[in-house]
């Protein structure tokens, strides 16, 4: 799919046909764009993903899954379900300093910019300046183990960002969700088999829309001028109604929520699921 269109057609997706199965190459699909196109600070890599496939849980198990999301709608029809973590390990200044030799390494970090394997180590180990052009990744130096999780999770934010894209791409519909409750993090984990260092992030679904695609339009948003500046604060970026036009033939801007069948869309779909409409 055109880039544009996967960008417009994104939708939180909160019906979907329980009777299609999702194919298992679409899913590997999913996670090989993740794996190469979120990028992160220092190339950390923190996300990791547990894909269960909710067709064939053990229905006591499946209970169980869906009421640490209080079971939510639209994880009662989802087939797949990815479950996001952050390992804080790969958070750690260590995990930056191994990482960031490797980028040295293959030629993505230049030389000419400042960047030597001695400087990584002295600014990482011993909190020494970094030279010039650089940056100042002495901050790195003792961070704490709290930090370290706040980067992790960032970071698997970012590719549950772009593995919602891929999704679309794929023609599926997909939505995130909390994970669990914080108190029914530990007993997920335990669930899942993750290591310690693992934290939930998201958790997505994924499945073919039993909804129209466009789920009743694109859903409200801030007006540009109100998001991005030019310069400074106070100054909208000028927005071309050339470009605005152009990006509705190319399918990123489409008509907003709601279209006017929408509510009518919304009781079938409550009828046939059997929820109460
Ligand atoms: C991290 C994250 C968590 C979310 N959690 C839920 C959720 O638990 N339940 C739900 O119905 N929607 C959830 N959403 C969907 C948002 O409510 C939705 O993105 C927002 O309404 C904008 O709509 P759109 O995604 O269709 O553009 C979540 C979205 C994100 C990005």
């Amino acid at each position: 799919m055109e880039f544009m269109q996967v960008c417009g057609l994104r939708r939180s997706i909160r019906f979907y046909k329980t009777w299609q199965p999702v194919e298992r190459e679409k899913i590997q699909r999913i996670l090989e764009v993740v794996r190469l196109a979120t990028t992160c600070p220092g190339n950390l890599q923190p996300w990791r993903a547990i894909v269960v496939d909710a067709t064939k849980l053990d229905p006591k198990d499946r209970d169980l899954l869906l009421s640490w999301d209080n079971y939510q709608g639209a994880h009662r029809t989802a087939p797949i379900w990815i479950y996001w973590f952050a390992n804080v390990e790969d958070g750690r200044p260590q995990a930056f300093q191994k990482r960031v030799h490797e980028l040295m390494d293959v030629g993505a970090l230049a030389s000419c910019h400042g960047w030597t394997h001695e400087a990584i180590d002295a600014a990482i180990e011993k909190g020494e300046q970094a030279p010039e052009g650089m940056p100042q990744i002495s901050m790195l130096h003792n961070m704490p183990q709290e930090m370290s999780l706040i980067f992790a999770r960032s970071e698997t934010v970012g590719a549950c960002a772009v593995a919602c894209l891929a999704a679309v791409n794929e023609g599926l519909g997909t939505c995130l969700h909390m994970a669990a409750n914080a108190d029914k993090v530990p007993e997920l984990k335990k669930f899942l088999k993750v290591p310690d260092s693992w934290e939930p992030v998201w958790l997505q679904l994924v499945g073919y829309p039993a909804e129209d695609p466009e789920a009743g339009g694109q859903r409200p948003r801030y007006p540009f001028e109100q998001l991005f500046f030019e310069g400074q604060y106070g100054r909208p970026f000028a927005r071309d109604e050339n470009v605005v036009q152009e990006l509705k033939r190319e399918g990123l801007i489409r008509t907003p929520a709601p279209k006017p069948e929408r509510f009518q869309e919304l009781r079938y779909l409550a009828q046939m699921f059997g929820f109460p409409v």
